[in-house]
């Protein structure tokens, strides 16, 4: 059983569709040890709750300096021994260490296909807005290994998702999340916890095929 540790900050829908999934079978062989949160009141936590899974909140308000939270932070997630650190929708910029002590075990959901809109300031809703801007016909979202740069680490699934020309960012970040990032991070969550995801230069292969 592949132990996940789930980082979120916000309304947990990414959470939720982890949690249906394992309840559902479409994600096998893994199991939630706890989800943490970097927010007092992110909706998730309150998910977790419901769910009957472990949760705690480690809020970098409760610490005079960065480096005790980062410290606290890397305490809870080690004590909790995860195979697997899932950032859903996690808006904390992690810690060095963290990223070095689980290199190649951290995951992360980015509403954009990669490389497109990603890097330094393309978060939440930011992505769309930009997404809009610029006016391209497709966007989606990414599953990607984390590394030490921002939204750089090998890209395990991707979904397309078509822009419609009435489209706020709130309605294409609810049909991004809804036709893409709902279906693939459960997915890739699932190959991992099967055995079925190797990283080699730098890019994953996934054994078998995906889905
Ligand atoms: C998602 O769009 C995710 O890609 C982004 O933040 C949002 C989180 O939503 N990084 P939720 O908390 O899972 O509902």
């Amino acid at each position: 059983m592949l132990r996940l540790a789930i980082l979120v900050s916000g309304g947990g829908t990414n959470l939720q569709a982890i949690i249906d999934a394992i309840a559902q079978g479409r994600i096998t062989n893994a199991q939630i040890a706890a989800v943490i949160s970097n927010n007092p009141g992110a909706y998730a936590l309150e998910r977790a709750k419901q769910a009957g899974i472990p949760h705690i909140c480690v809020s970098p308000k409760s610490y005079a300096q960065r480096s005790e939270f980062n410290a606290a932070l890397l305490q809870t997630i080690r004590s909790c021994e995860p195979d697997l650190i899932v950032l859903a929708g996690c808006m904390v910029v992690l810690p060095q260490e963290l990223i070095q002590a689980y290199a190649g075990k951290i995951i992360n959901i980015h509403p954009a296909l990669i490389p497109s809109f990603c890097g330094k300031g393309y978060y939440g809703l930011h992505v769309h807005e930009k997404v809009l801007e610029r006016g391209v016909k497709l966007t989606g979202a990414t599953v990607h290994f984390a590394d030490e740069g921002t939204d750089t680490g090998p890209i395990i699934l991707q979904k397309a998702v078509e822009v419609k020309q009435d489209d706020t960012p709130q309605t294409l970040q609810r049909r991004v999340m809804e036709e893409a990032e709902w279906n693939i991070l459960p997915e890739a969550i699932n190959l991992i916890a099967n055995g079925r995801v190797r990283i080699k230069d730098g890019k994953t292969i996934i054994d078998g095929g995906e889905a």
